[in-house]
């Protein structure tokens, strides 16, 4: 009978602990420890973007934004919409200059494939709506 109590004292400590973890570290739990930062293909720079950044053009991504991003990056793009916060990494903050540093065809390229928890853009959105997306990121900065 004793040996069952200590036994149990055991078992629950290590649940306690367990738990704690599972509370404290949700990430770590799930393998999902922050990534090394986001580097697009060496291929991207070579894309040219094919829409000139007109004011249509510019405000055809703004409501696709609106519509598909803003929950995630927020209406400034800042990466902080409601979605944000349970998000590992961040959404990125769009108008930020390492963001802003990029070529047309690098933030293209990264809206299409997409990275966890960013979904691939490519198979929801037509690829001239990317364009169009990428000339409203650049209102961002
Ligand atoms: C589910 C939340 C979510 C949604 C919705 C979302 N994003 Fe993201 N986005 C992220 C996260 C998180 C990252 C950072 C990914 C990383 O660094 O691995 C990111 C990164 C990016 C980047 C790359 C920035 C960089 O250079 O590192 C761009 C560009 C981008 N998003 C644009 C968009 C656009 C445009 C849309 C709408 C079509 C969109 N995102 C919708 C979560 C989201």
């Amino acid at each position: 009978m004793a040996k069952n109590t200590f036994l149990y004292s055991l078992l629950s400590l290590a649940l306690m602990l367990g738990l704690g973890f599972m509370v404290a570290e949700p990430n770590r739990l799930l393998g999902e420890d922050t990534p090394a930062p986001w580097v697009a293909d060496p291929s991207a720079k070579d894309l040219v973007n094919p829409v000139e950044s007109s004011k249509k053009s510019i405000s055809k991504g703004e409501k696709i934004f609106k519509l598909r991003c803003v929950v995630c990056h927020g209406p400034k793009g800042e990466g902080n919409g409601p979605g944000s916060k349970a998000l590992n990494p961040k959404p990125a903050n769009l108008g930020s200059e390492r963001v802003q540093a990029q070529v047309d065809g690098e933030i293209f390229w990264k809206i299409s494939e997409g990275r966890v928890p960013m979904i691939t853009w490519k198979l929801i959105i037509p690829e001239e709506d990317r364009w169009h997306l990428v000339n409203f990121v650049r209102t961002l900065k």
